[in-house]
C-alpha cells in the first residue's frame, strides 16, 4: 500500500491483511511494555482541518506506541487562517521531514489531491474527507465486528453477517466507507434513513435501503451502527421535520434495542447525540460497543501505519 485513502482502493486480502496486523497489535499492547520501536525515527504530521476527538488521538496514540515522532497540526492558530493554501501547506511539511501525513478535512477529494498532486512524495491517510470516506473508521468497525461476531480466527472475514446502518448516511463518510467495507468482506447490509437523507446515486451502492426502522431491525441483524446526525452541515434544514419525529422513526430506542437477537451489538463511530439518535440507556447497555471502537481504532491505525511506514512489512511488528 503506497497511501490509504479509500475501502475502495483495497483487496479483500490487503483488508483482511491491515486487520490481522491489528490483531497482532492489539496483542502487544495488553503487555505491561507497550511501545514498539517498529517506527523509530518516523515522524508521522497529523494534519486536521476539522474538529476531531478519537480520530486525532489515537492516530497521535498508535504513532507513538510505534516509537514515531507526531507533530499536530490543526487549521485553529496556524497559517490556513491566514488564507495558506493546501499546496503550500503540504510543501512546508514535506520541508519538515514528515514521513507520513494523516489528513482530515471537510472537503471530499483533499486527501486523494494531496496523494496524487505530485506536491509531497510521502503516503497520505485519509482521516475523513468531507461526506466521502473515512477508511480507517471502516477498518475498526470492521476489527471489531469480527472480534464479537466472527472471534477467533485472524483472517476471517464478515461472511454471513447482516449490518444495519441507520441515520443521516447523507452527511456521513462513515457509511460509504463501511458499505464498501463490509460488504468486501462480505457482509450484508442494510442502509435505513429518511429519504432526504439518502445520497443521490447510493441506489448505486452495494446494500439494501430502506426508510424503516422497525422493518429493518426485524430482519433480526448481527449489529446495528447508529450514525451521527450532522446538525452542523444540515444549513436550511428540511431534512426531517422535527427532532421528536427523527428520534421516533430513527432512534435506536430501548424498546427497539430490545428486539435485537441476544448476540446482536450496537455501535456508533462517535461523537453521539444521546437521546436524539440513540438513547442514552442504549450506548450504555451490555451490547454497546461504542467504547471499544475507540479502543480498536489505535489498533488498527497502528497497523496501518505500519503497512505504510514499515521497510519489511509482515503482518506482526519487529520487537527488537
Ligand atoms: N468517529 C470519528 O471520526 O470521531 P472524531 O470526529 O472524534 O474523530
Amino acid at each position: 500500500m503506497r497511501h490509504f485513502i479509500s475501502i475502495g482502493d483495497l483487496s479483500r486480502e490487503e483488508a483482511v491483511s491491515v486487520l490481522a496486523t491489528a490483531e497482532h497489535m492489539a496483542e502487544t499492547q495488553s503487555r505491561s511494555l507497550r511501545k514498539l520501536p517498529t517506527l523509530v525515527g518516523a515522524t508521522v504530521v497529523n494534519l486536521f482541518f476539522e474538529d476531531s476527538t478519537r480520530t486525532r488521538i489515537s492516530f497521535e496514540a498508535a504513532a507513538k506506541r510505534l516509537s514515531a515522532d507526531v507533530i499536530n497540526f490543526s487549521a485553529k492558530g496556524s497559517s490556513l487562517s491566514k488564507g495558506e493554501s493546501l499546496k503550500d501547506t503540504a510543501l512546508t511539511l514535506q520541508a519538515m521531514g514528515a514521513d507520513a501525513v494523516v489528513v482530515r478535512s471537510g472537503s471530499s477529494g483533499a486527501a486523494h489531491l494531496l496523494a496524487h498532486a505530485g506536491w509531497i512524495d510521502q503516503p497520505i491517510v485519509n482521516a475523513g474527507d468531507g461526506a466521502h470516506e473515512h477508511p480507517t473508521q471502516a477498518m475498526l468497525d470492521a476489527f471489531t465486528l469480527r472480534r464479537h461476531l466472527r472471534p477467533g480466527d485472524a483472517r476471517a472475514g464478515l461472511d454471513g453477517l447482516h449490518v444495519v446502518i441507520v441515520g443521516d448516511v447523507l452527511h456521513s463518510r462513515v457509511a460509504r466507507s463501511n458499505v464498501l467495507l463490509l460488504t468486501l468482506l462480505g457482509a450484508r447490509v442494510t442502509l435505513v434513513a429518511p429519504p432526504a437523507l439518502v445520497p443521490v446515486g447510493a441506489s448505486a451502492w452495494p446494500c439494501e435501503i430502506t426508510y424503516d426502522l422497525d422493518e429493518a431491525l426485524a430482519a433480526a441483524p448481527d449489529a446495528v451502527m447508529m450514525l451521527r446526525v450532522q446538525r452542523e452541515r444540515m444549513v436550511g434544514g428540511g431534512f426531517f421535520p422535527t427532532a421528536g419525529e427523527y428520534s421516533r422513526r430513527y432512534g435506536l430506542t430501548v424498546a427497539r434495542a430490545d428486539t435485537l437477537p441476544e448476540h446482536a451489538i450496537v455501535m456508533h463511530p462517535g461523537p453521539m447525540n444521546r437521546g436524539f439518535e440513540i438513547a442514552g440507556a442504549v450506548a450504555d447497555s451490555p451490547r454497546s460497543v461504542i467504547v471499544e471502537q475507540v479502543a480498536s481504532g489505535v489498533f488498527v491505525r497502528m497497523a496501518v501505519l505500519y503497512h505504510l511506514l514499515a521497510t519489511d512489512v509482515r503482518e506482526g511488528p519487529r520487537e527488537n
